[in-house]
């Protein structure tokens, strides 16, 4: 299966809402890789190519991809009859001890689907199900069928990112969305991100860049622009989005959603409209921050 679906998480600081506009920049490709894959809202959003990797350094989040991928009939089974509750979501989060892999999946899903956010990260992980904007378990096997069929043949791995940029192939292109460089994003993730991360990615990236491409994403700071100079082009992005109040622990279960601006950088090693109409309005309306070098 090759077409467009959502992903089968919820995941702070996913891309779902930018995902129409993210597309506007990938050029064509025929091997696909995620380095930081989180929810991969941008893999199940777009047309699947020949090769495609995710990686996540975090290993129940790949674990749980990897059961969707090659067990999805026994994990529909085990989730079969669950209720989405509070206390189950508290069962599964602090007693529930897993034992063999799909132990882990099964609870991973399941707190993820139920959790505020989908913030997996212990500390930060509350009840967060809203009967009217989640999705009811019982169109789960459904949601697990399909990305199962979109996972067949994709690589899974979990390791560091600097492993994956490395042994990527030659002309592969990547879609690369780290930990935000300033915000607070270590409240969302099992693993931290430091700063010297941060450096290590731009040192990485431009080792490989005469052979790679890659479409960065990050939030607007100073620093980014700096640690970034070096590129193709950087594109500031806003779009729109709301959370649904449901999601929102502070305001219970006010059904209105909020509306948002999210508001990153694109930064690319490649002129994405270089194939495209150059009457396309688009190019109009990019506001080219950095030009080509
Ligand atoms: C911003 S999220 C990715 C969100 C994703 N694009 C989506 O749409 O859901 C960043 C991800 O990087 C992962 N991560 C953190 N440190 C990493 C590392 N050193 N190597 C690989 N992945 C890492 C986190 O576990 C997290 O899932």
């Amino acid at each position: 299966m090759t077409q467009e679906i959502n992903s089968p998480f919820r995941y702070a600081g996913g891309k779902f809402y930018a995902r129409k506009l993210i597309a506007e920049y990938i050029p064509e490709h025929d091997f696909y890789i995620e380095p930081f894959a989180g929810g991969a809202s941008i893999f199940f959003a777009k047309s699947k190519v020949d090769k495609n990797l995710l990686n996540d350094i975090d290993e129940d989040l790949i674990n749980c991809l990897m059961t969707i991928r090659d067990h999805s009939d026994v994990l529909i089974e085990r989730l079969k009859g669950e209720q989405a509750t509070k206390e189950r979501h508290a069962y599964y989060k602090n007693e529930y001890r897993p034992r063999t892999k799909l132990d882990r999946a099964v609870r991973w899903f399941y707190v993820n689907r139920t959790s505020y956010s989908g913030i997996m990260k212990t500390q930060n992980c509350y009840w967060g199900y809203g009967e009217k904007y989640s999705m009811r378990p019982e169109n789960w096997p459904r949601n697990i069928l399909r990305t199962s069929a979109k996972l067949q043949e994709v690589e899974l791995t979990s390791c560091d990112f600097e492993k994956v940029i490395e042994e990527a192939p030659d002309n592969s292109f990547l879609f690369i969305d780290p930990p935000y460089f300033n915000a607070d994003q270590e409240k969302f993730y099992v693993h931290s991100f430091e700063k010297e991360d941060h450096f290590r990615l731009s040192r990485t990236l431009k080792k490989h860049s005469g052979r790679l491409k890659f479409l960065l994403t990050y939030d607007d700071s100073p620093e980014v622009h700096e640690l970034y100079n070096w590129v193709h082009a950087i594109y500031e992005k806003t779009w729109n989005y709301t959370i649904n109040r449901t999601d929102d622990q502070k305001n219970g279960t006010n059904i209105k959603g909020a509306r948002y601006k999210g508001h990153e950088l694109f930064i690319v090693n490649y002129d994405p409209f270089k194939q495209r109409n150059l009457f396309d309005s688009t190019l109009d309306t990019q506001k080219i921050l950095e030009k080509v070098l």
